[in-house]
């Protein structure tokens, strides 16, 4: 039988968020500073091996279905091709997929279908060039909208956007951004942000929550919850959109946690498992691997990482600290 990634509340990890970098190419206000951070040094960085070999034993020997890369910005990580490629002759085959901003997909999407992704879920926060380029402090919307056109072309599908409203920036956006995901076949998000950012800026009190969201839509559209209203585990809230089909989805981690359903595990781009998001320690499977750990060494190390799983984030417990590192090196 294969072993399961149990944590001390019964819930059992089989969806696998792989970082392949802590890098972007775009410094969305909300998560990092306008200079970058302080990049992880190339050394520490999994080799693709390296990464290949960790999710084969997440998939082959620890019963994990789903396997998602995320970075930073994967599209920006050399290899993911043969990444994905390697991770699709798998057996039991994974579902893939990837969370991305979205540029460099128009050179992409076709070479990473082929390659045996599933599908892709991509970030655009407004409609607006010039707030794109004031929220990402880089000028490249039109490089997303292409992207996002390269994901559908090449049946990247459901392609899913994920949009961060951020008040005073983008939150009157809402509305129009449904409008211009329905007519073109895309599966919008919004999702509430988060205590992750690397400067430290989130403010309970300012945030727009999910409440706020759904009055804003439904000022233009009749929302009604789906059935069931989250798929499995999923995180996202489903809303049909005017009867359907289309649909609308929130994400409201902070105001209604769904940490109690939790299938989800991490590892990052330097090789250390986090069991959660908000994780205040994490599990070195990189010293081990380059020590010689043999997979079912690694399977074991990987089984007692799960074991200080917190039952939830705590973002609303006096004592929340935000992890030290951003979400940009932890993924998405
Ligand atoms: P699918 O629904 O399978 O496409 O995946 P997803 O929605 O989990 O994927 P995506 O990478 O697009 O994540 C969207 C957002 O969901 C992230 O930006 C987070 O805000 C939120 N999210 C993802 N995983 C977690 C998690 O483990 N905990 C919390 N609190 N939020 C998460
Ligand atoms: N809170 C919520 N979502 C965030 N993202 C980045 N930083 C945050 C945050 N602090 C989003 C990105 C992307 C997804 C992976 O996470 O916009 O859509
Ligand atoms: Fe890059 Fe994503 Fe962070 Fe924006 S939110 S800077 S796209 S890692």
């Amino acid at each position: 039988m294969v072993a399961q990634l149990l944590d001390s509340f019964g819930r059992v990890a089989t969806d696998l968020r792989v970082s392949l970098t802590d890098r972007c190419n775009l410094r969305c206000t909300y998560c990092m500073p306008a200079e970058g951070l302080a990049w992880l040094p190339g050394p520490e960085l999994l080799t693709n091996d390296e990464v290949a070999r960790l999710v084969e034993v997440a998939v082959c020997r620890l019963g994990v279905r789903e396997v998602r890369f995320t970075g930073g910005e994967p599209l920006v990580r050399r290899g993911l091709v043969d990444i994905v490629s390697r991770t699709a002759r798998l057996s039991p085959r994974p579902e893939i997929s990837l969370t991305s901003n979205g540029i460099g997909l128009t050179r992409l999407a076709a070479p990473l279908r082929e390659a045996g992704l599933d599908r892709i879920n991509v970030s655009l926060d407004t409609l607006s060039p010039d707030t794109f380029a004031r929220l990402t402090r880089r000028d490249r919307w039109n490089d997303v909208v292409a992207g996002l056109a390269a994901a559908a072309e090449a049946g990247l599908t459901p392609v899913k956007v994920n949009s961060v409203l951020m008040r005073g920036t983008n939150d009157h956006e809402a509305p129009d951004l449904l409008a211009w995901c329905l007519e073109r076949g895309y599966e919008l998000r919004f999702i509430e942000q988060m205590p992750l950012d690397a400067q430290h800026g989130w403010d309970r009190k300012t945030m727009v929550t999910a409440d706020e969201i759904i009055e804003r839509l439904e000022a233009r559209f009749s929302l009604v919850p789906d059935d069931p209203s989250r798929r499995g585990s999923a995180p996202a809230e489903s809303f049909l959109v005017d009867g359907g089909p289309g649909r609308v989805g929130v994400i409201a981690s902070v105001t209604r946690p769904f940490c109690g359903d939790c299938d989800r595990v991490r590892l990052t781009a330097d090789g250390q498992v986090r069991n959660c998001l908000f994780a205040r320690s994490e599990s070195d499977l990189r010293t081990a691997l380059r020590a010689g750990a043999d997979d079912a060494e690694l399977a074991r190390r990987w089984q007692a990482a799960m074991a200080g799983k917190l039952p939830g984030h705590g973002i609303d417990d006096p004592s929340f600290l935000q992890p030290s590192r951003p979400m940009s090196a932890i993924g998405g």
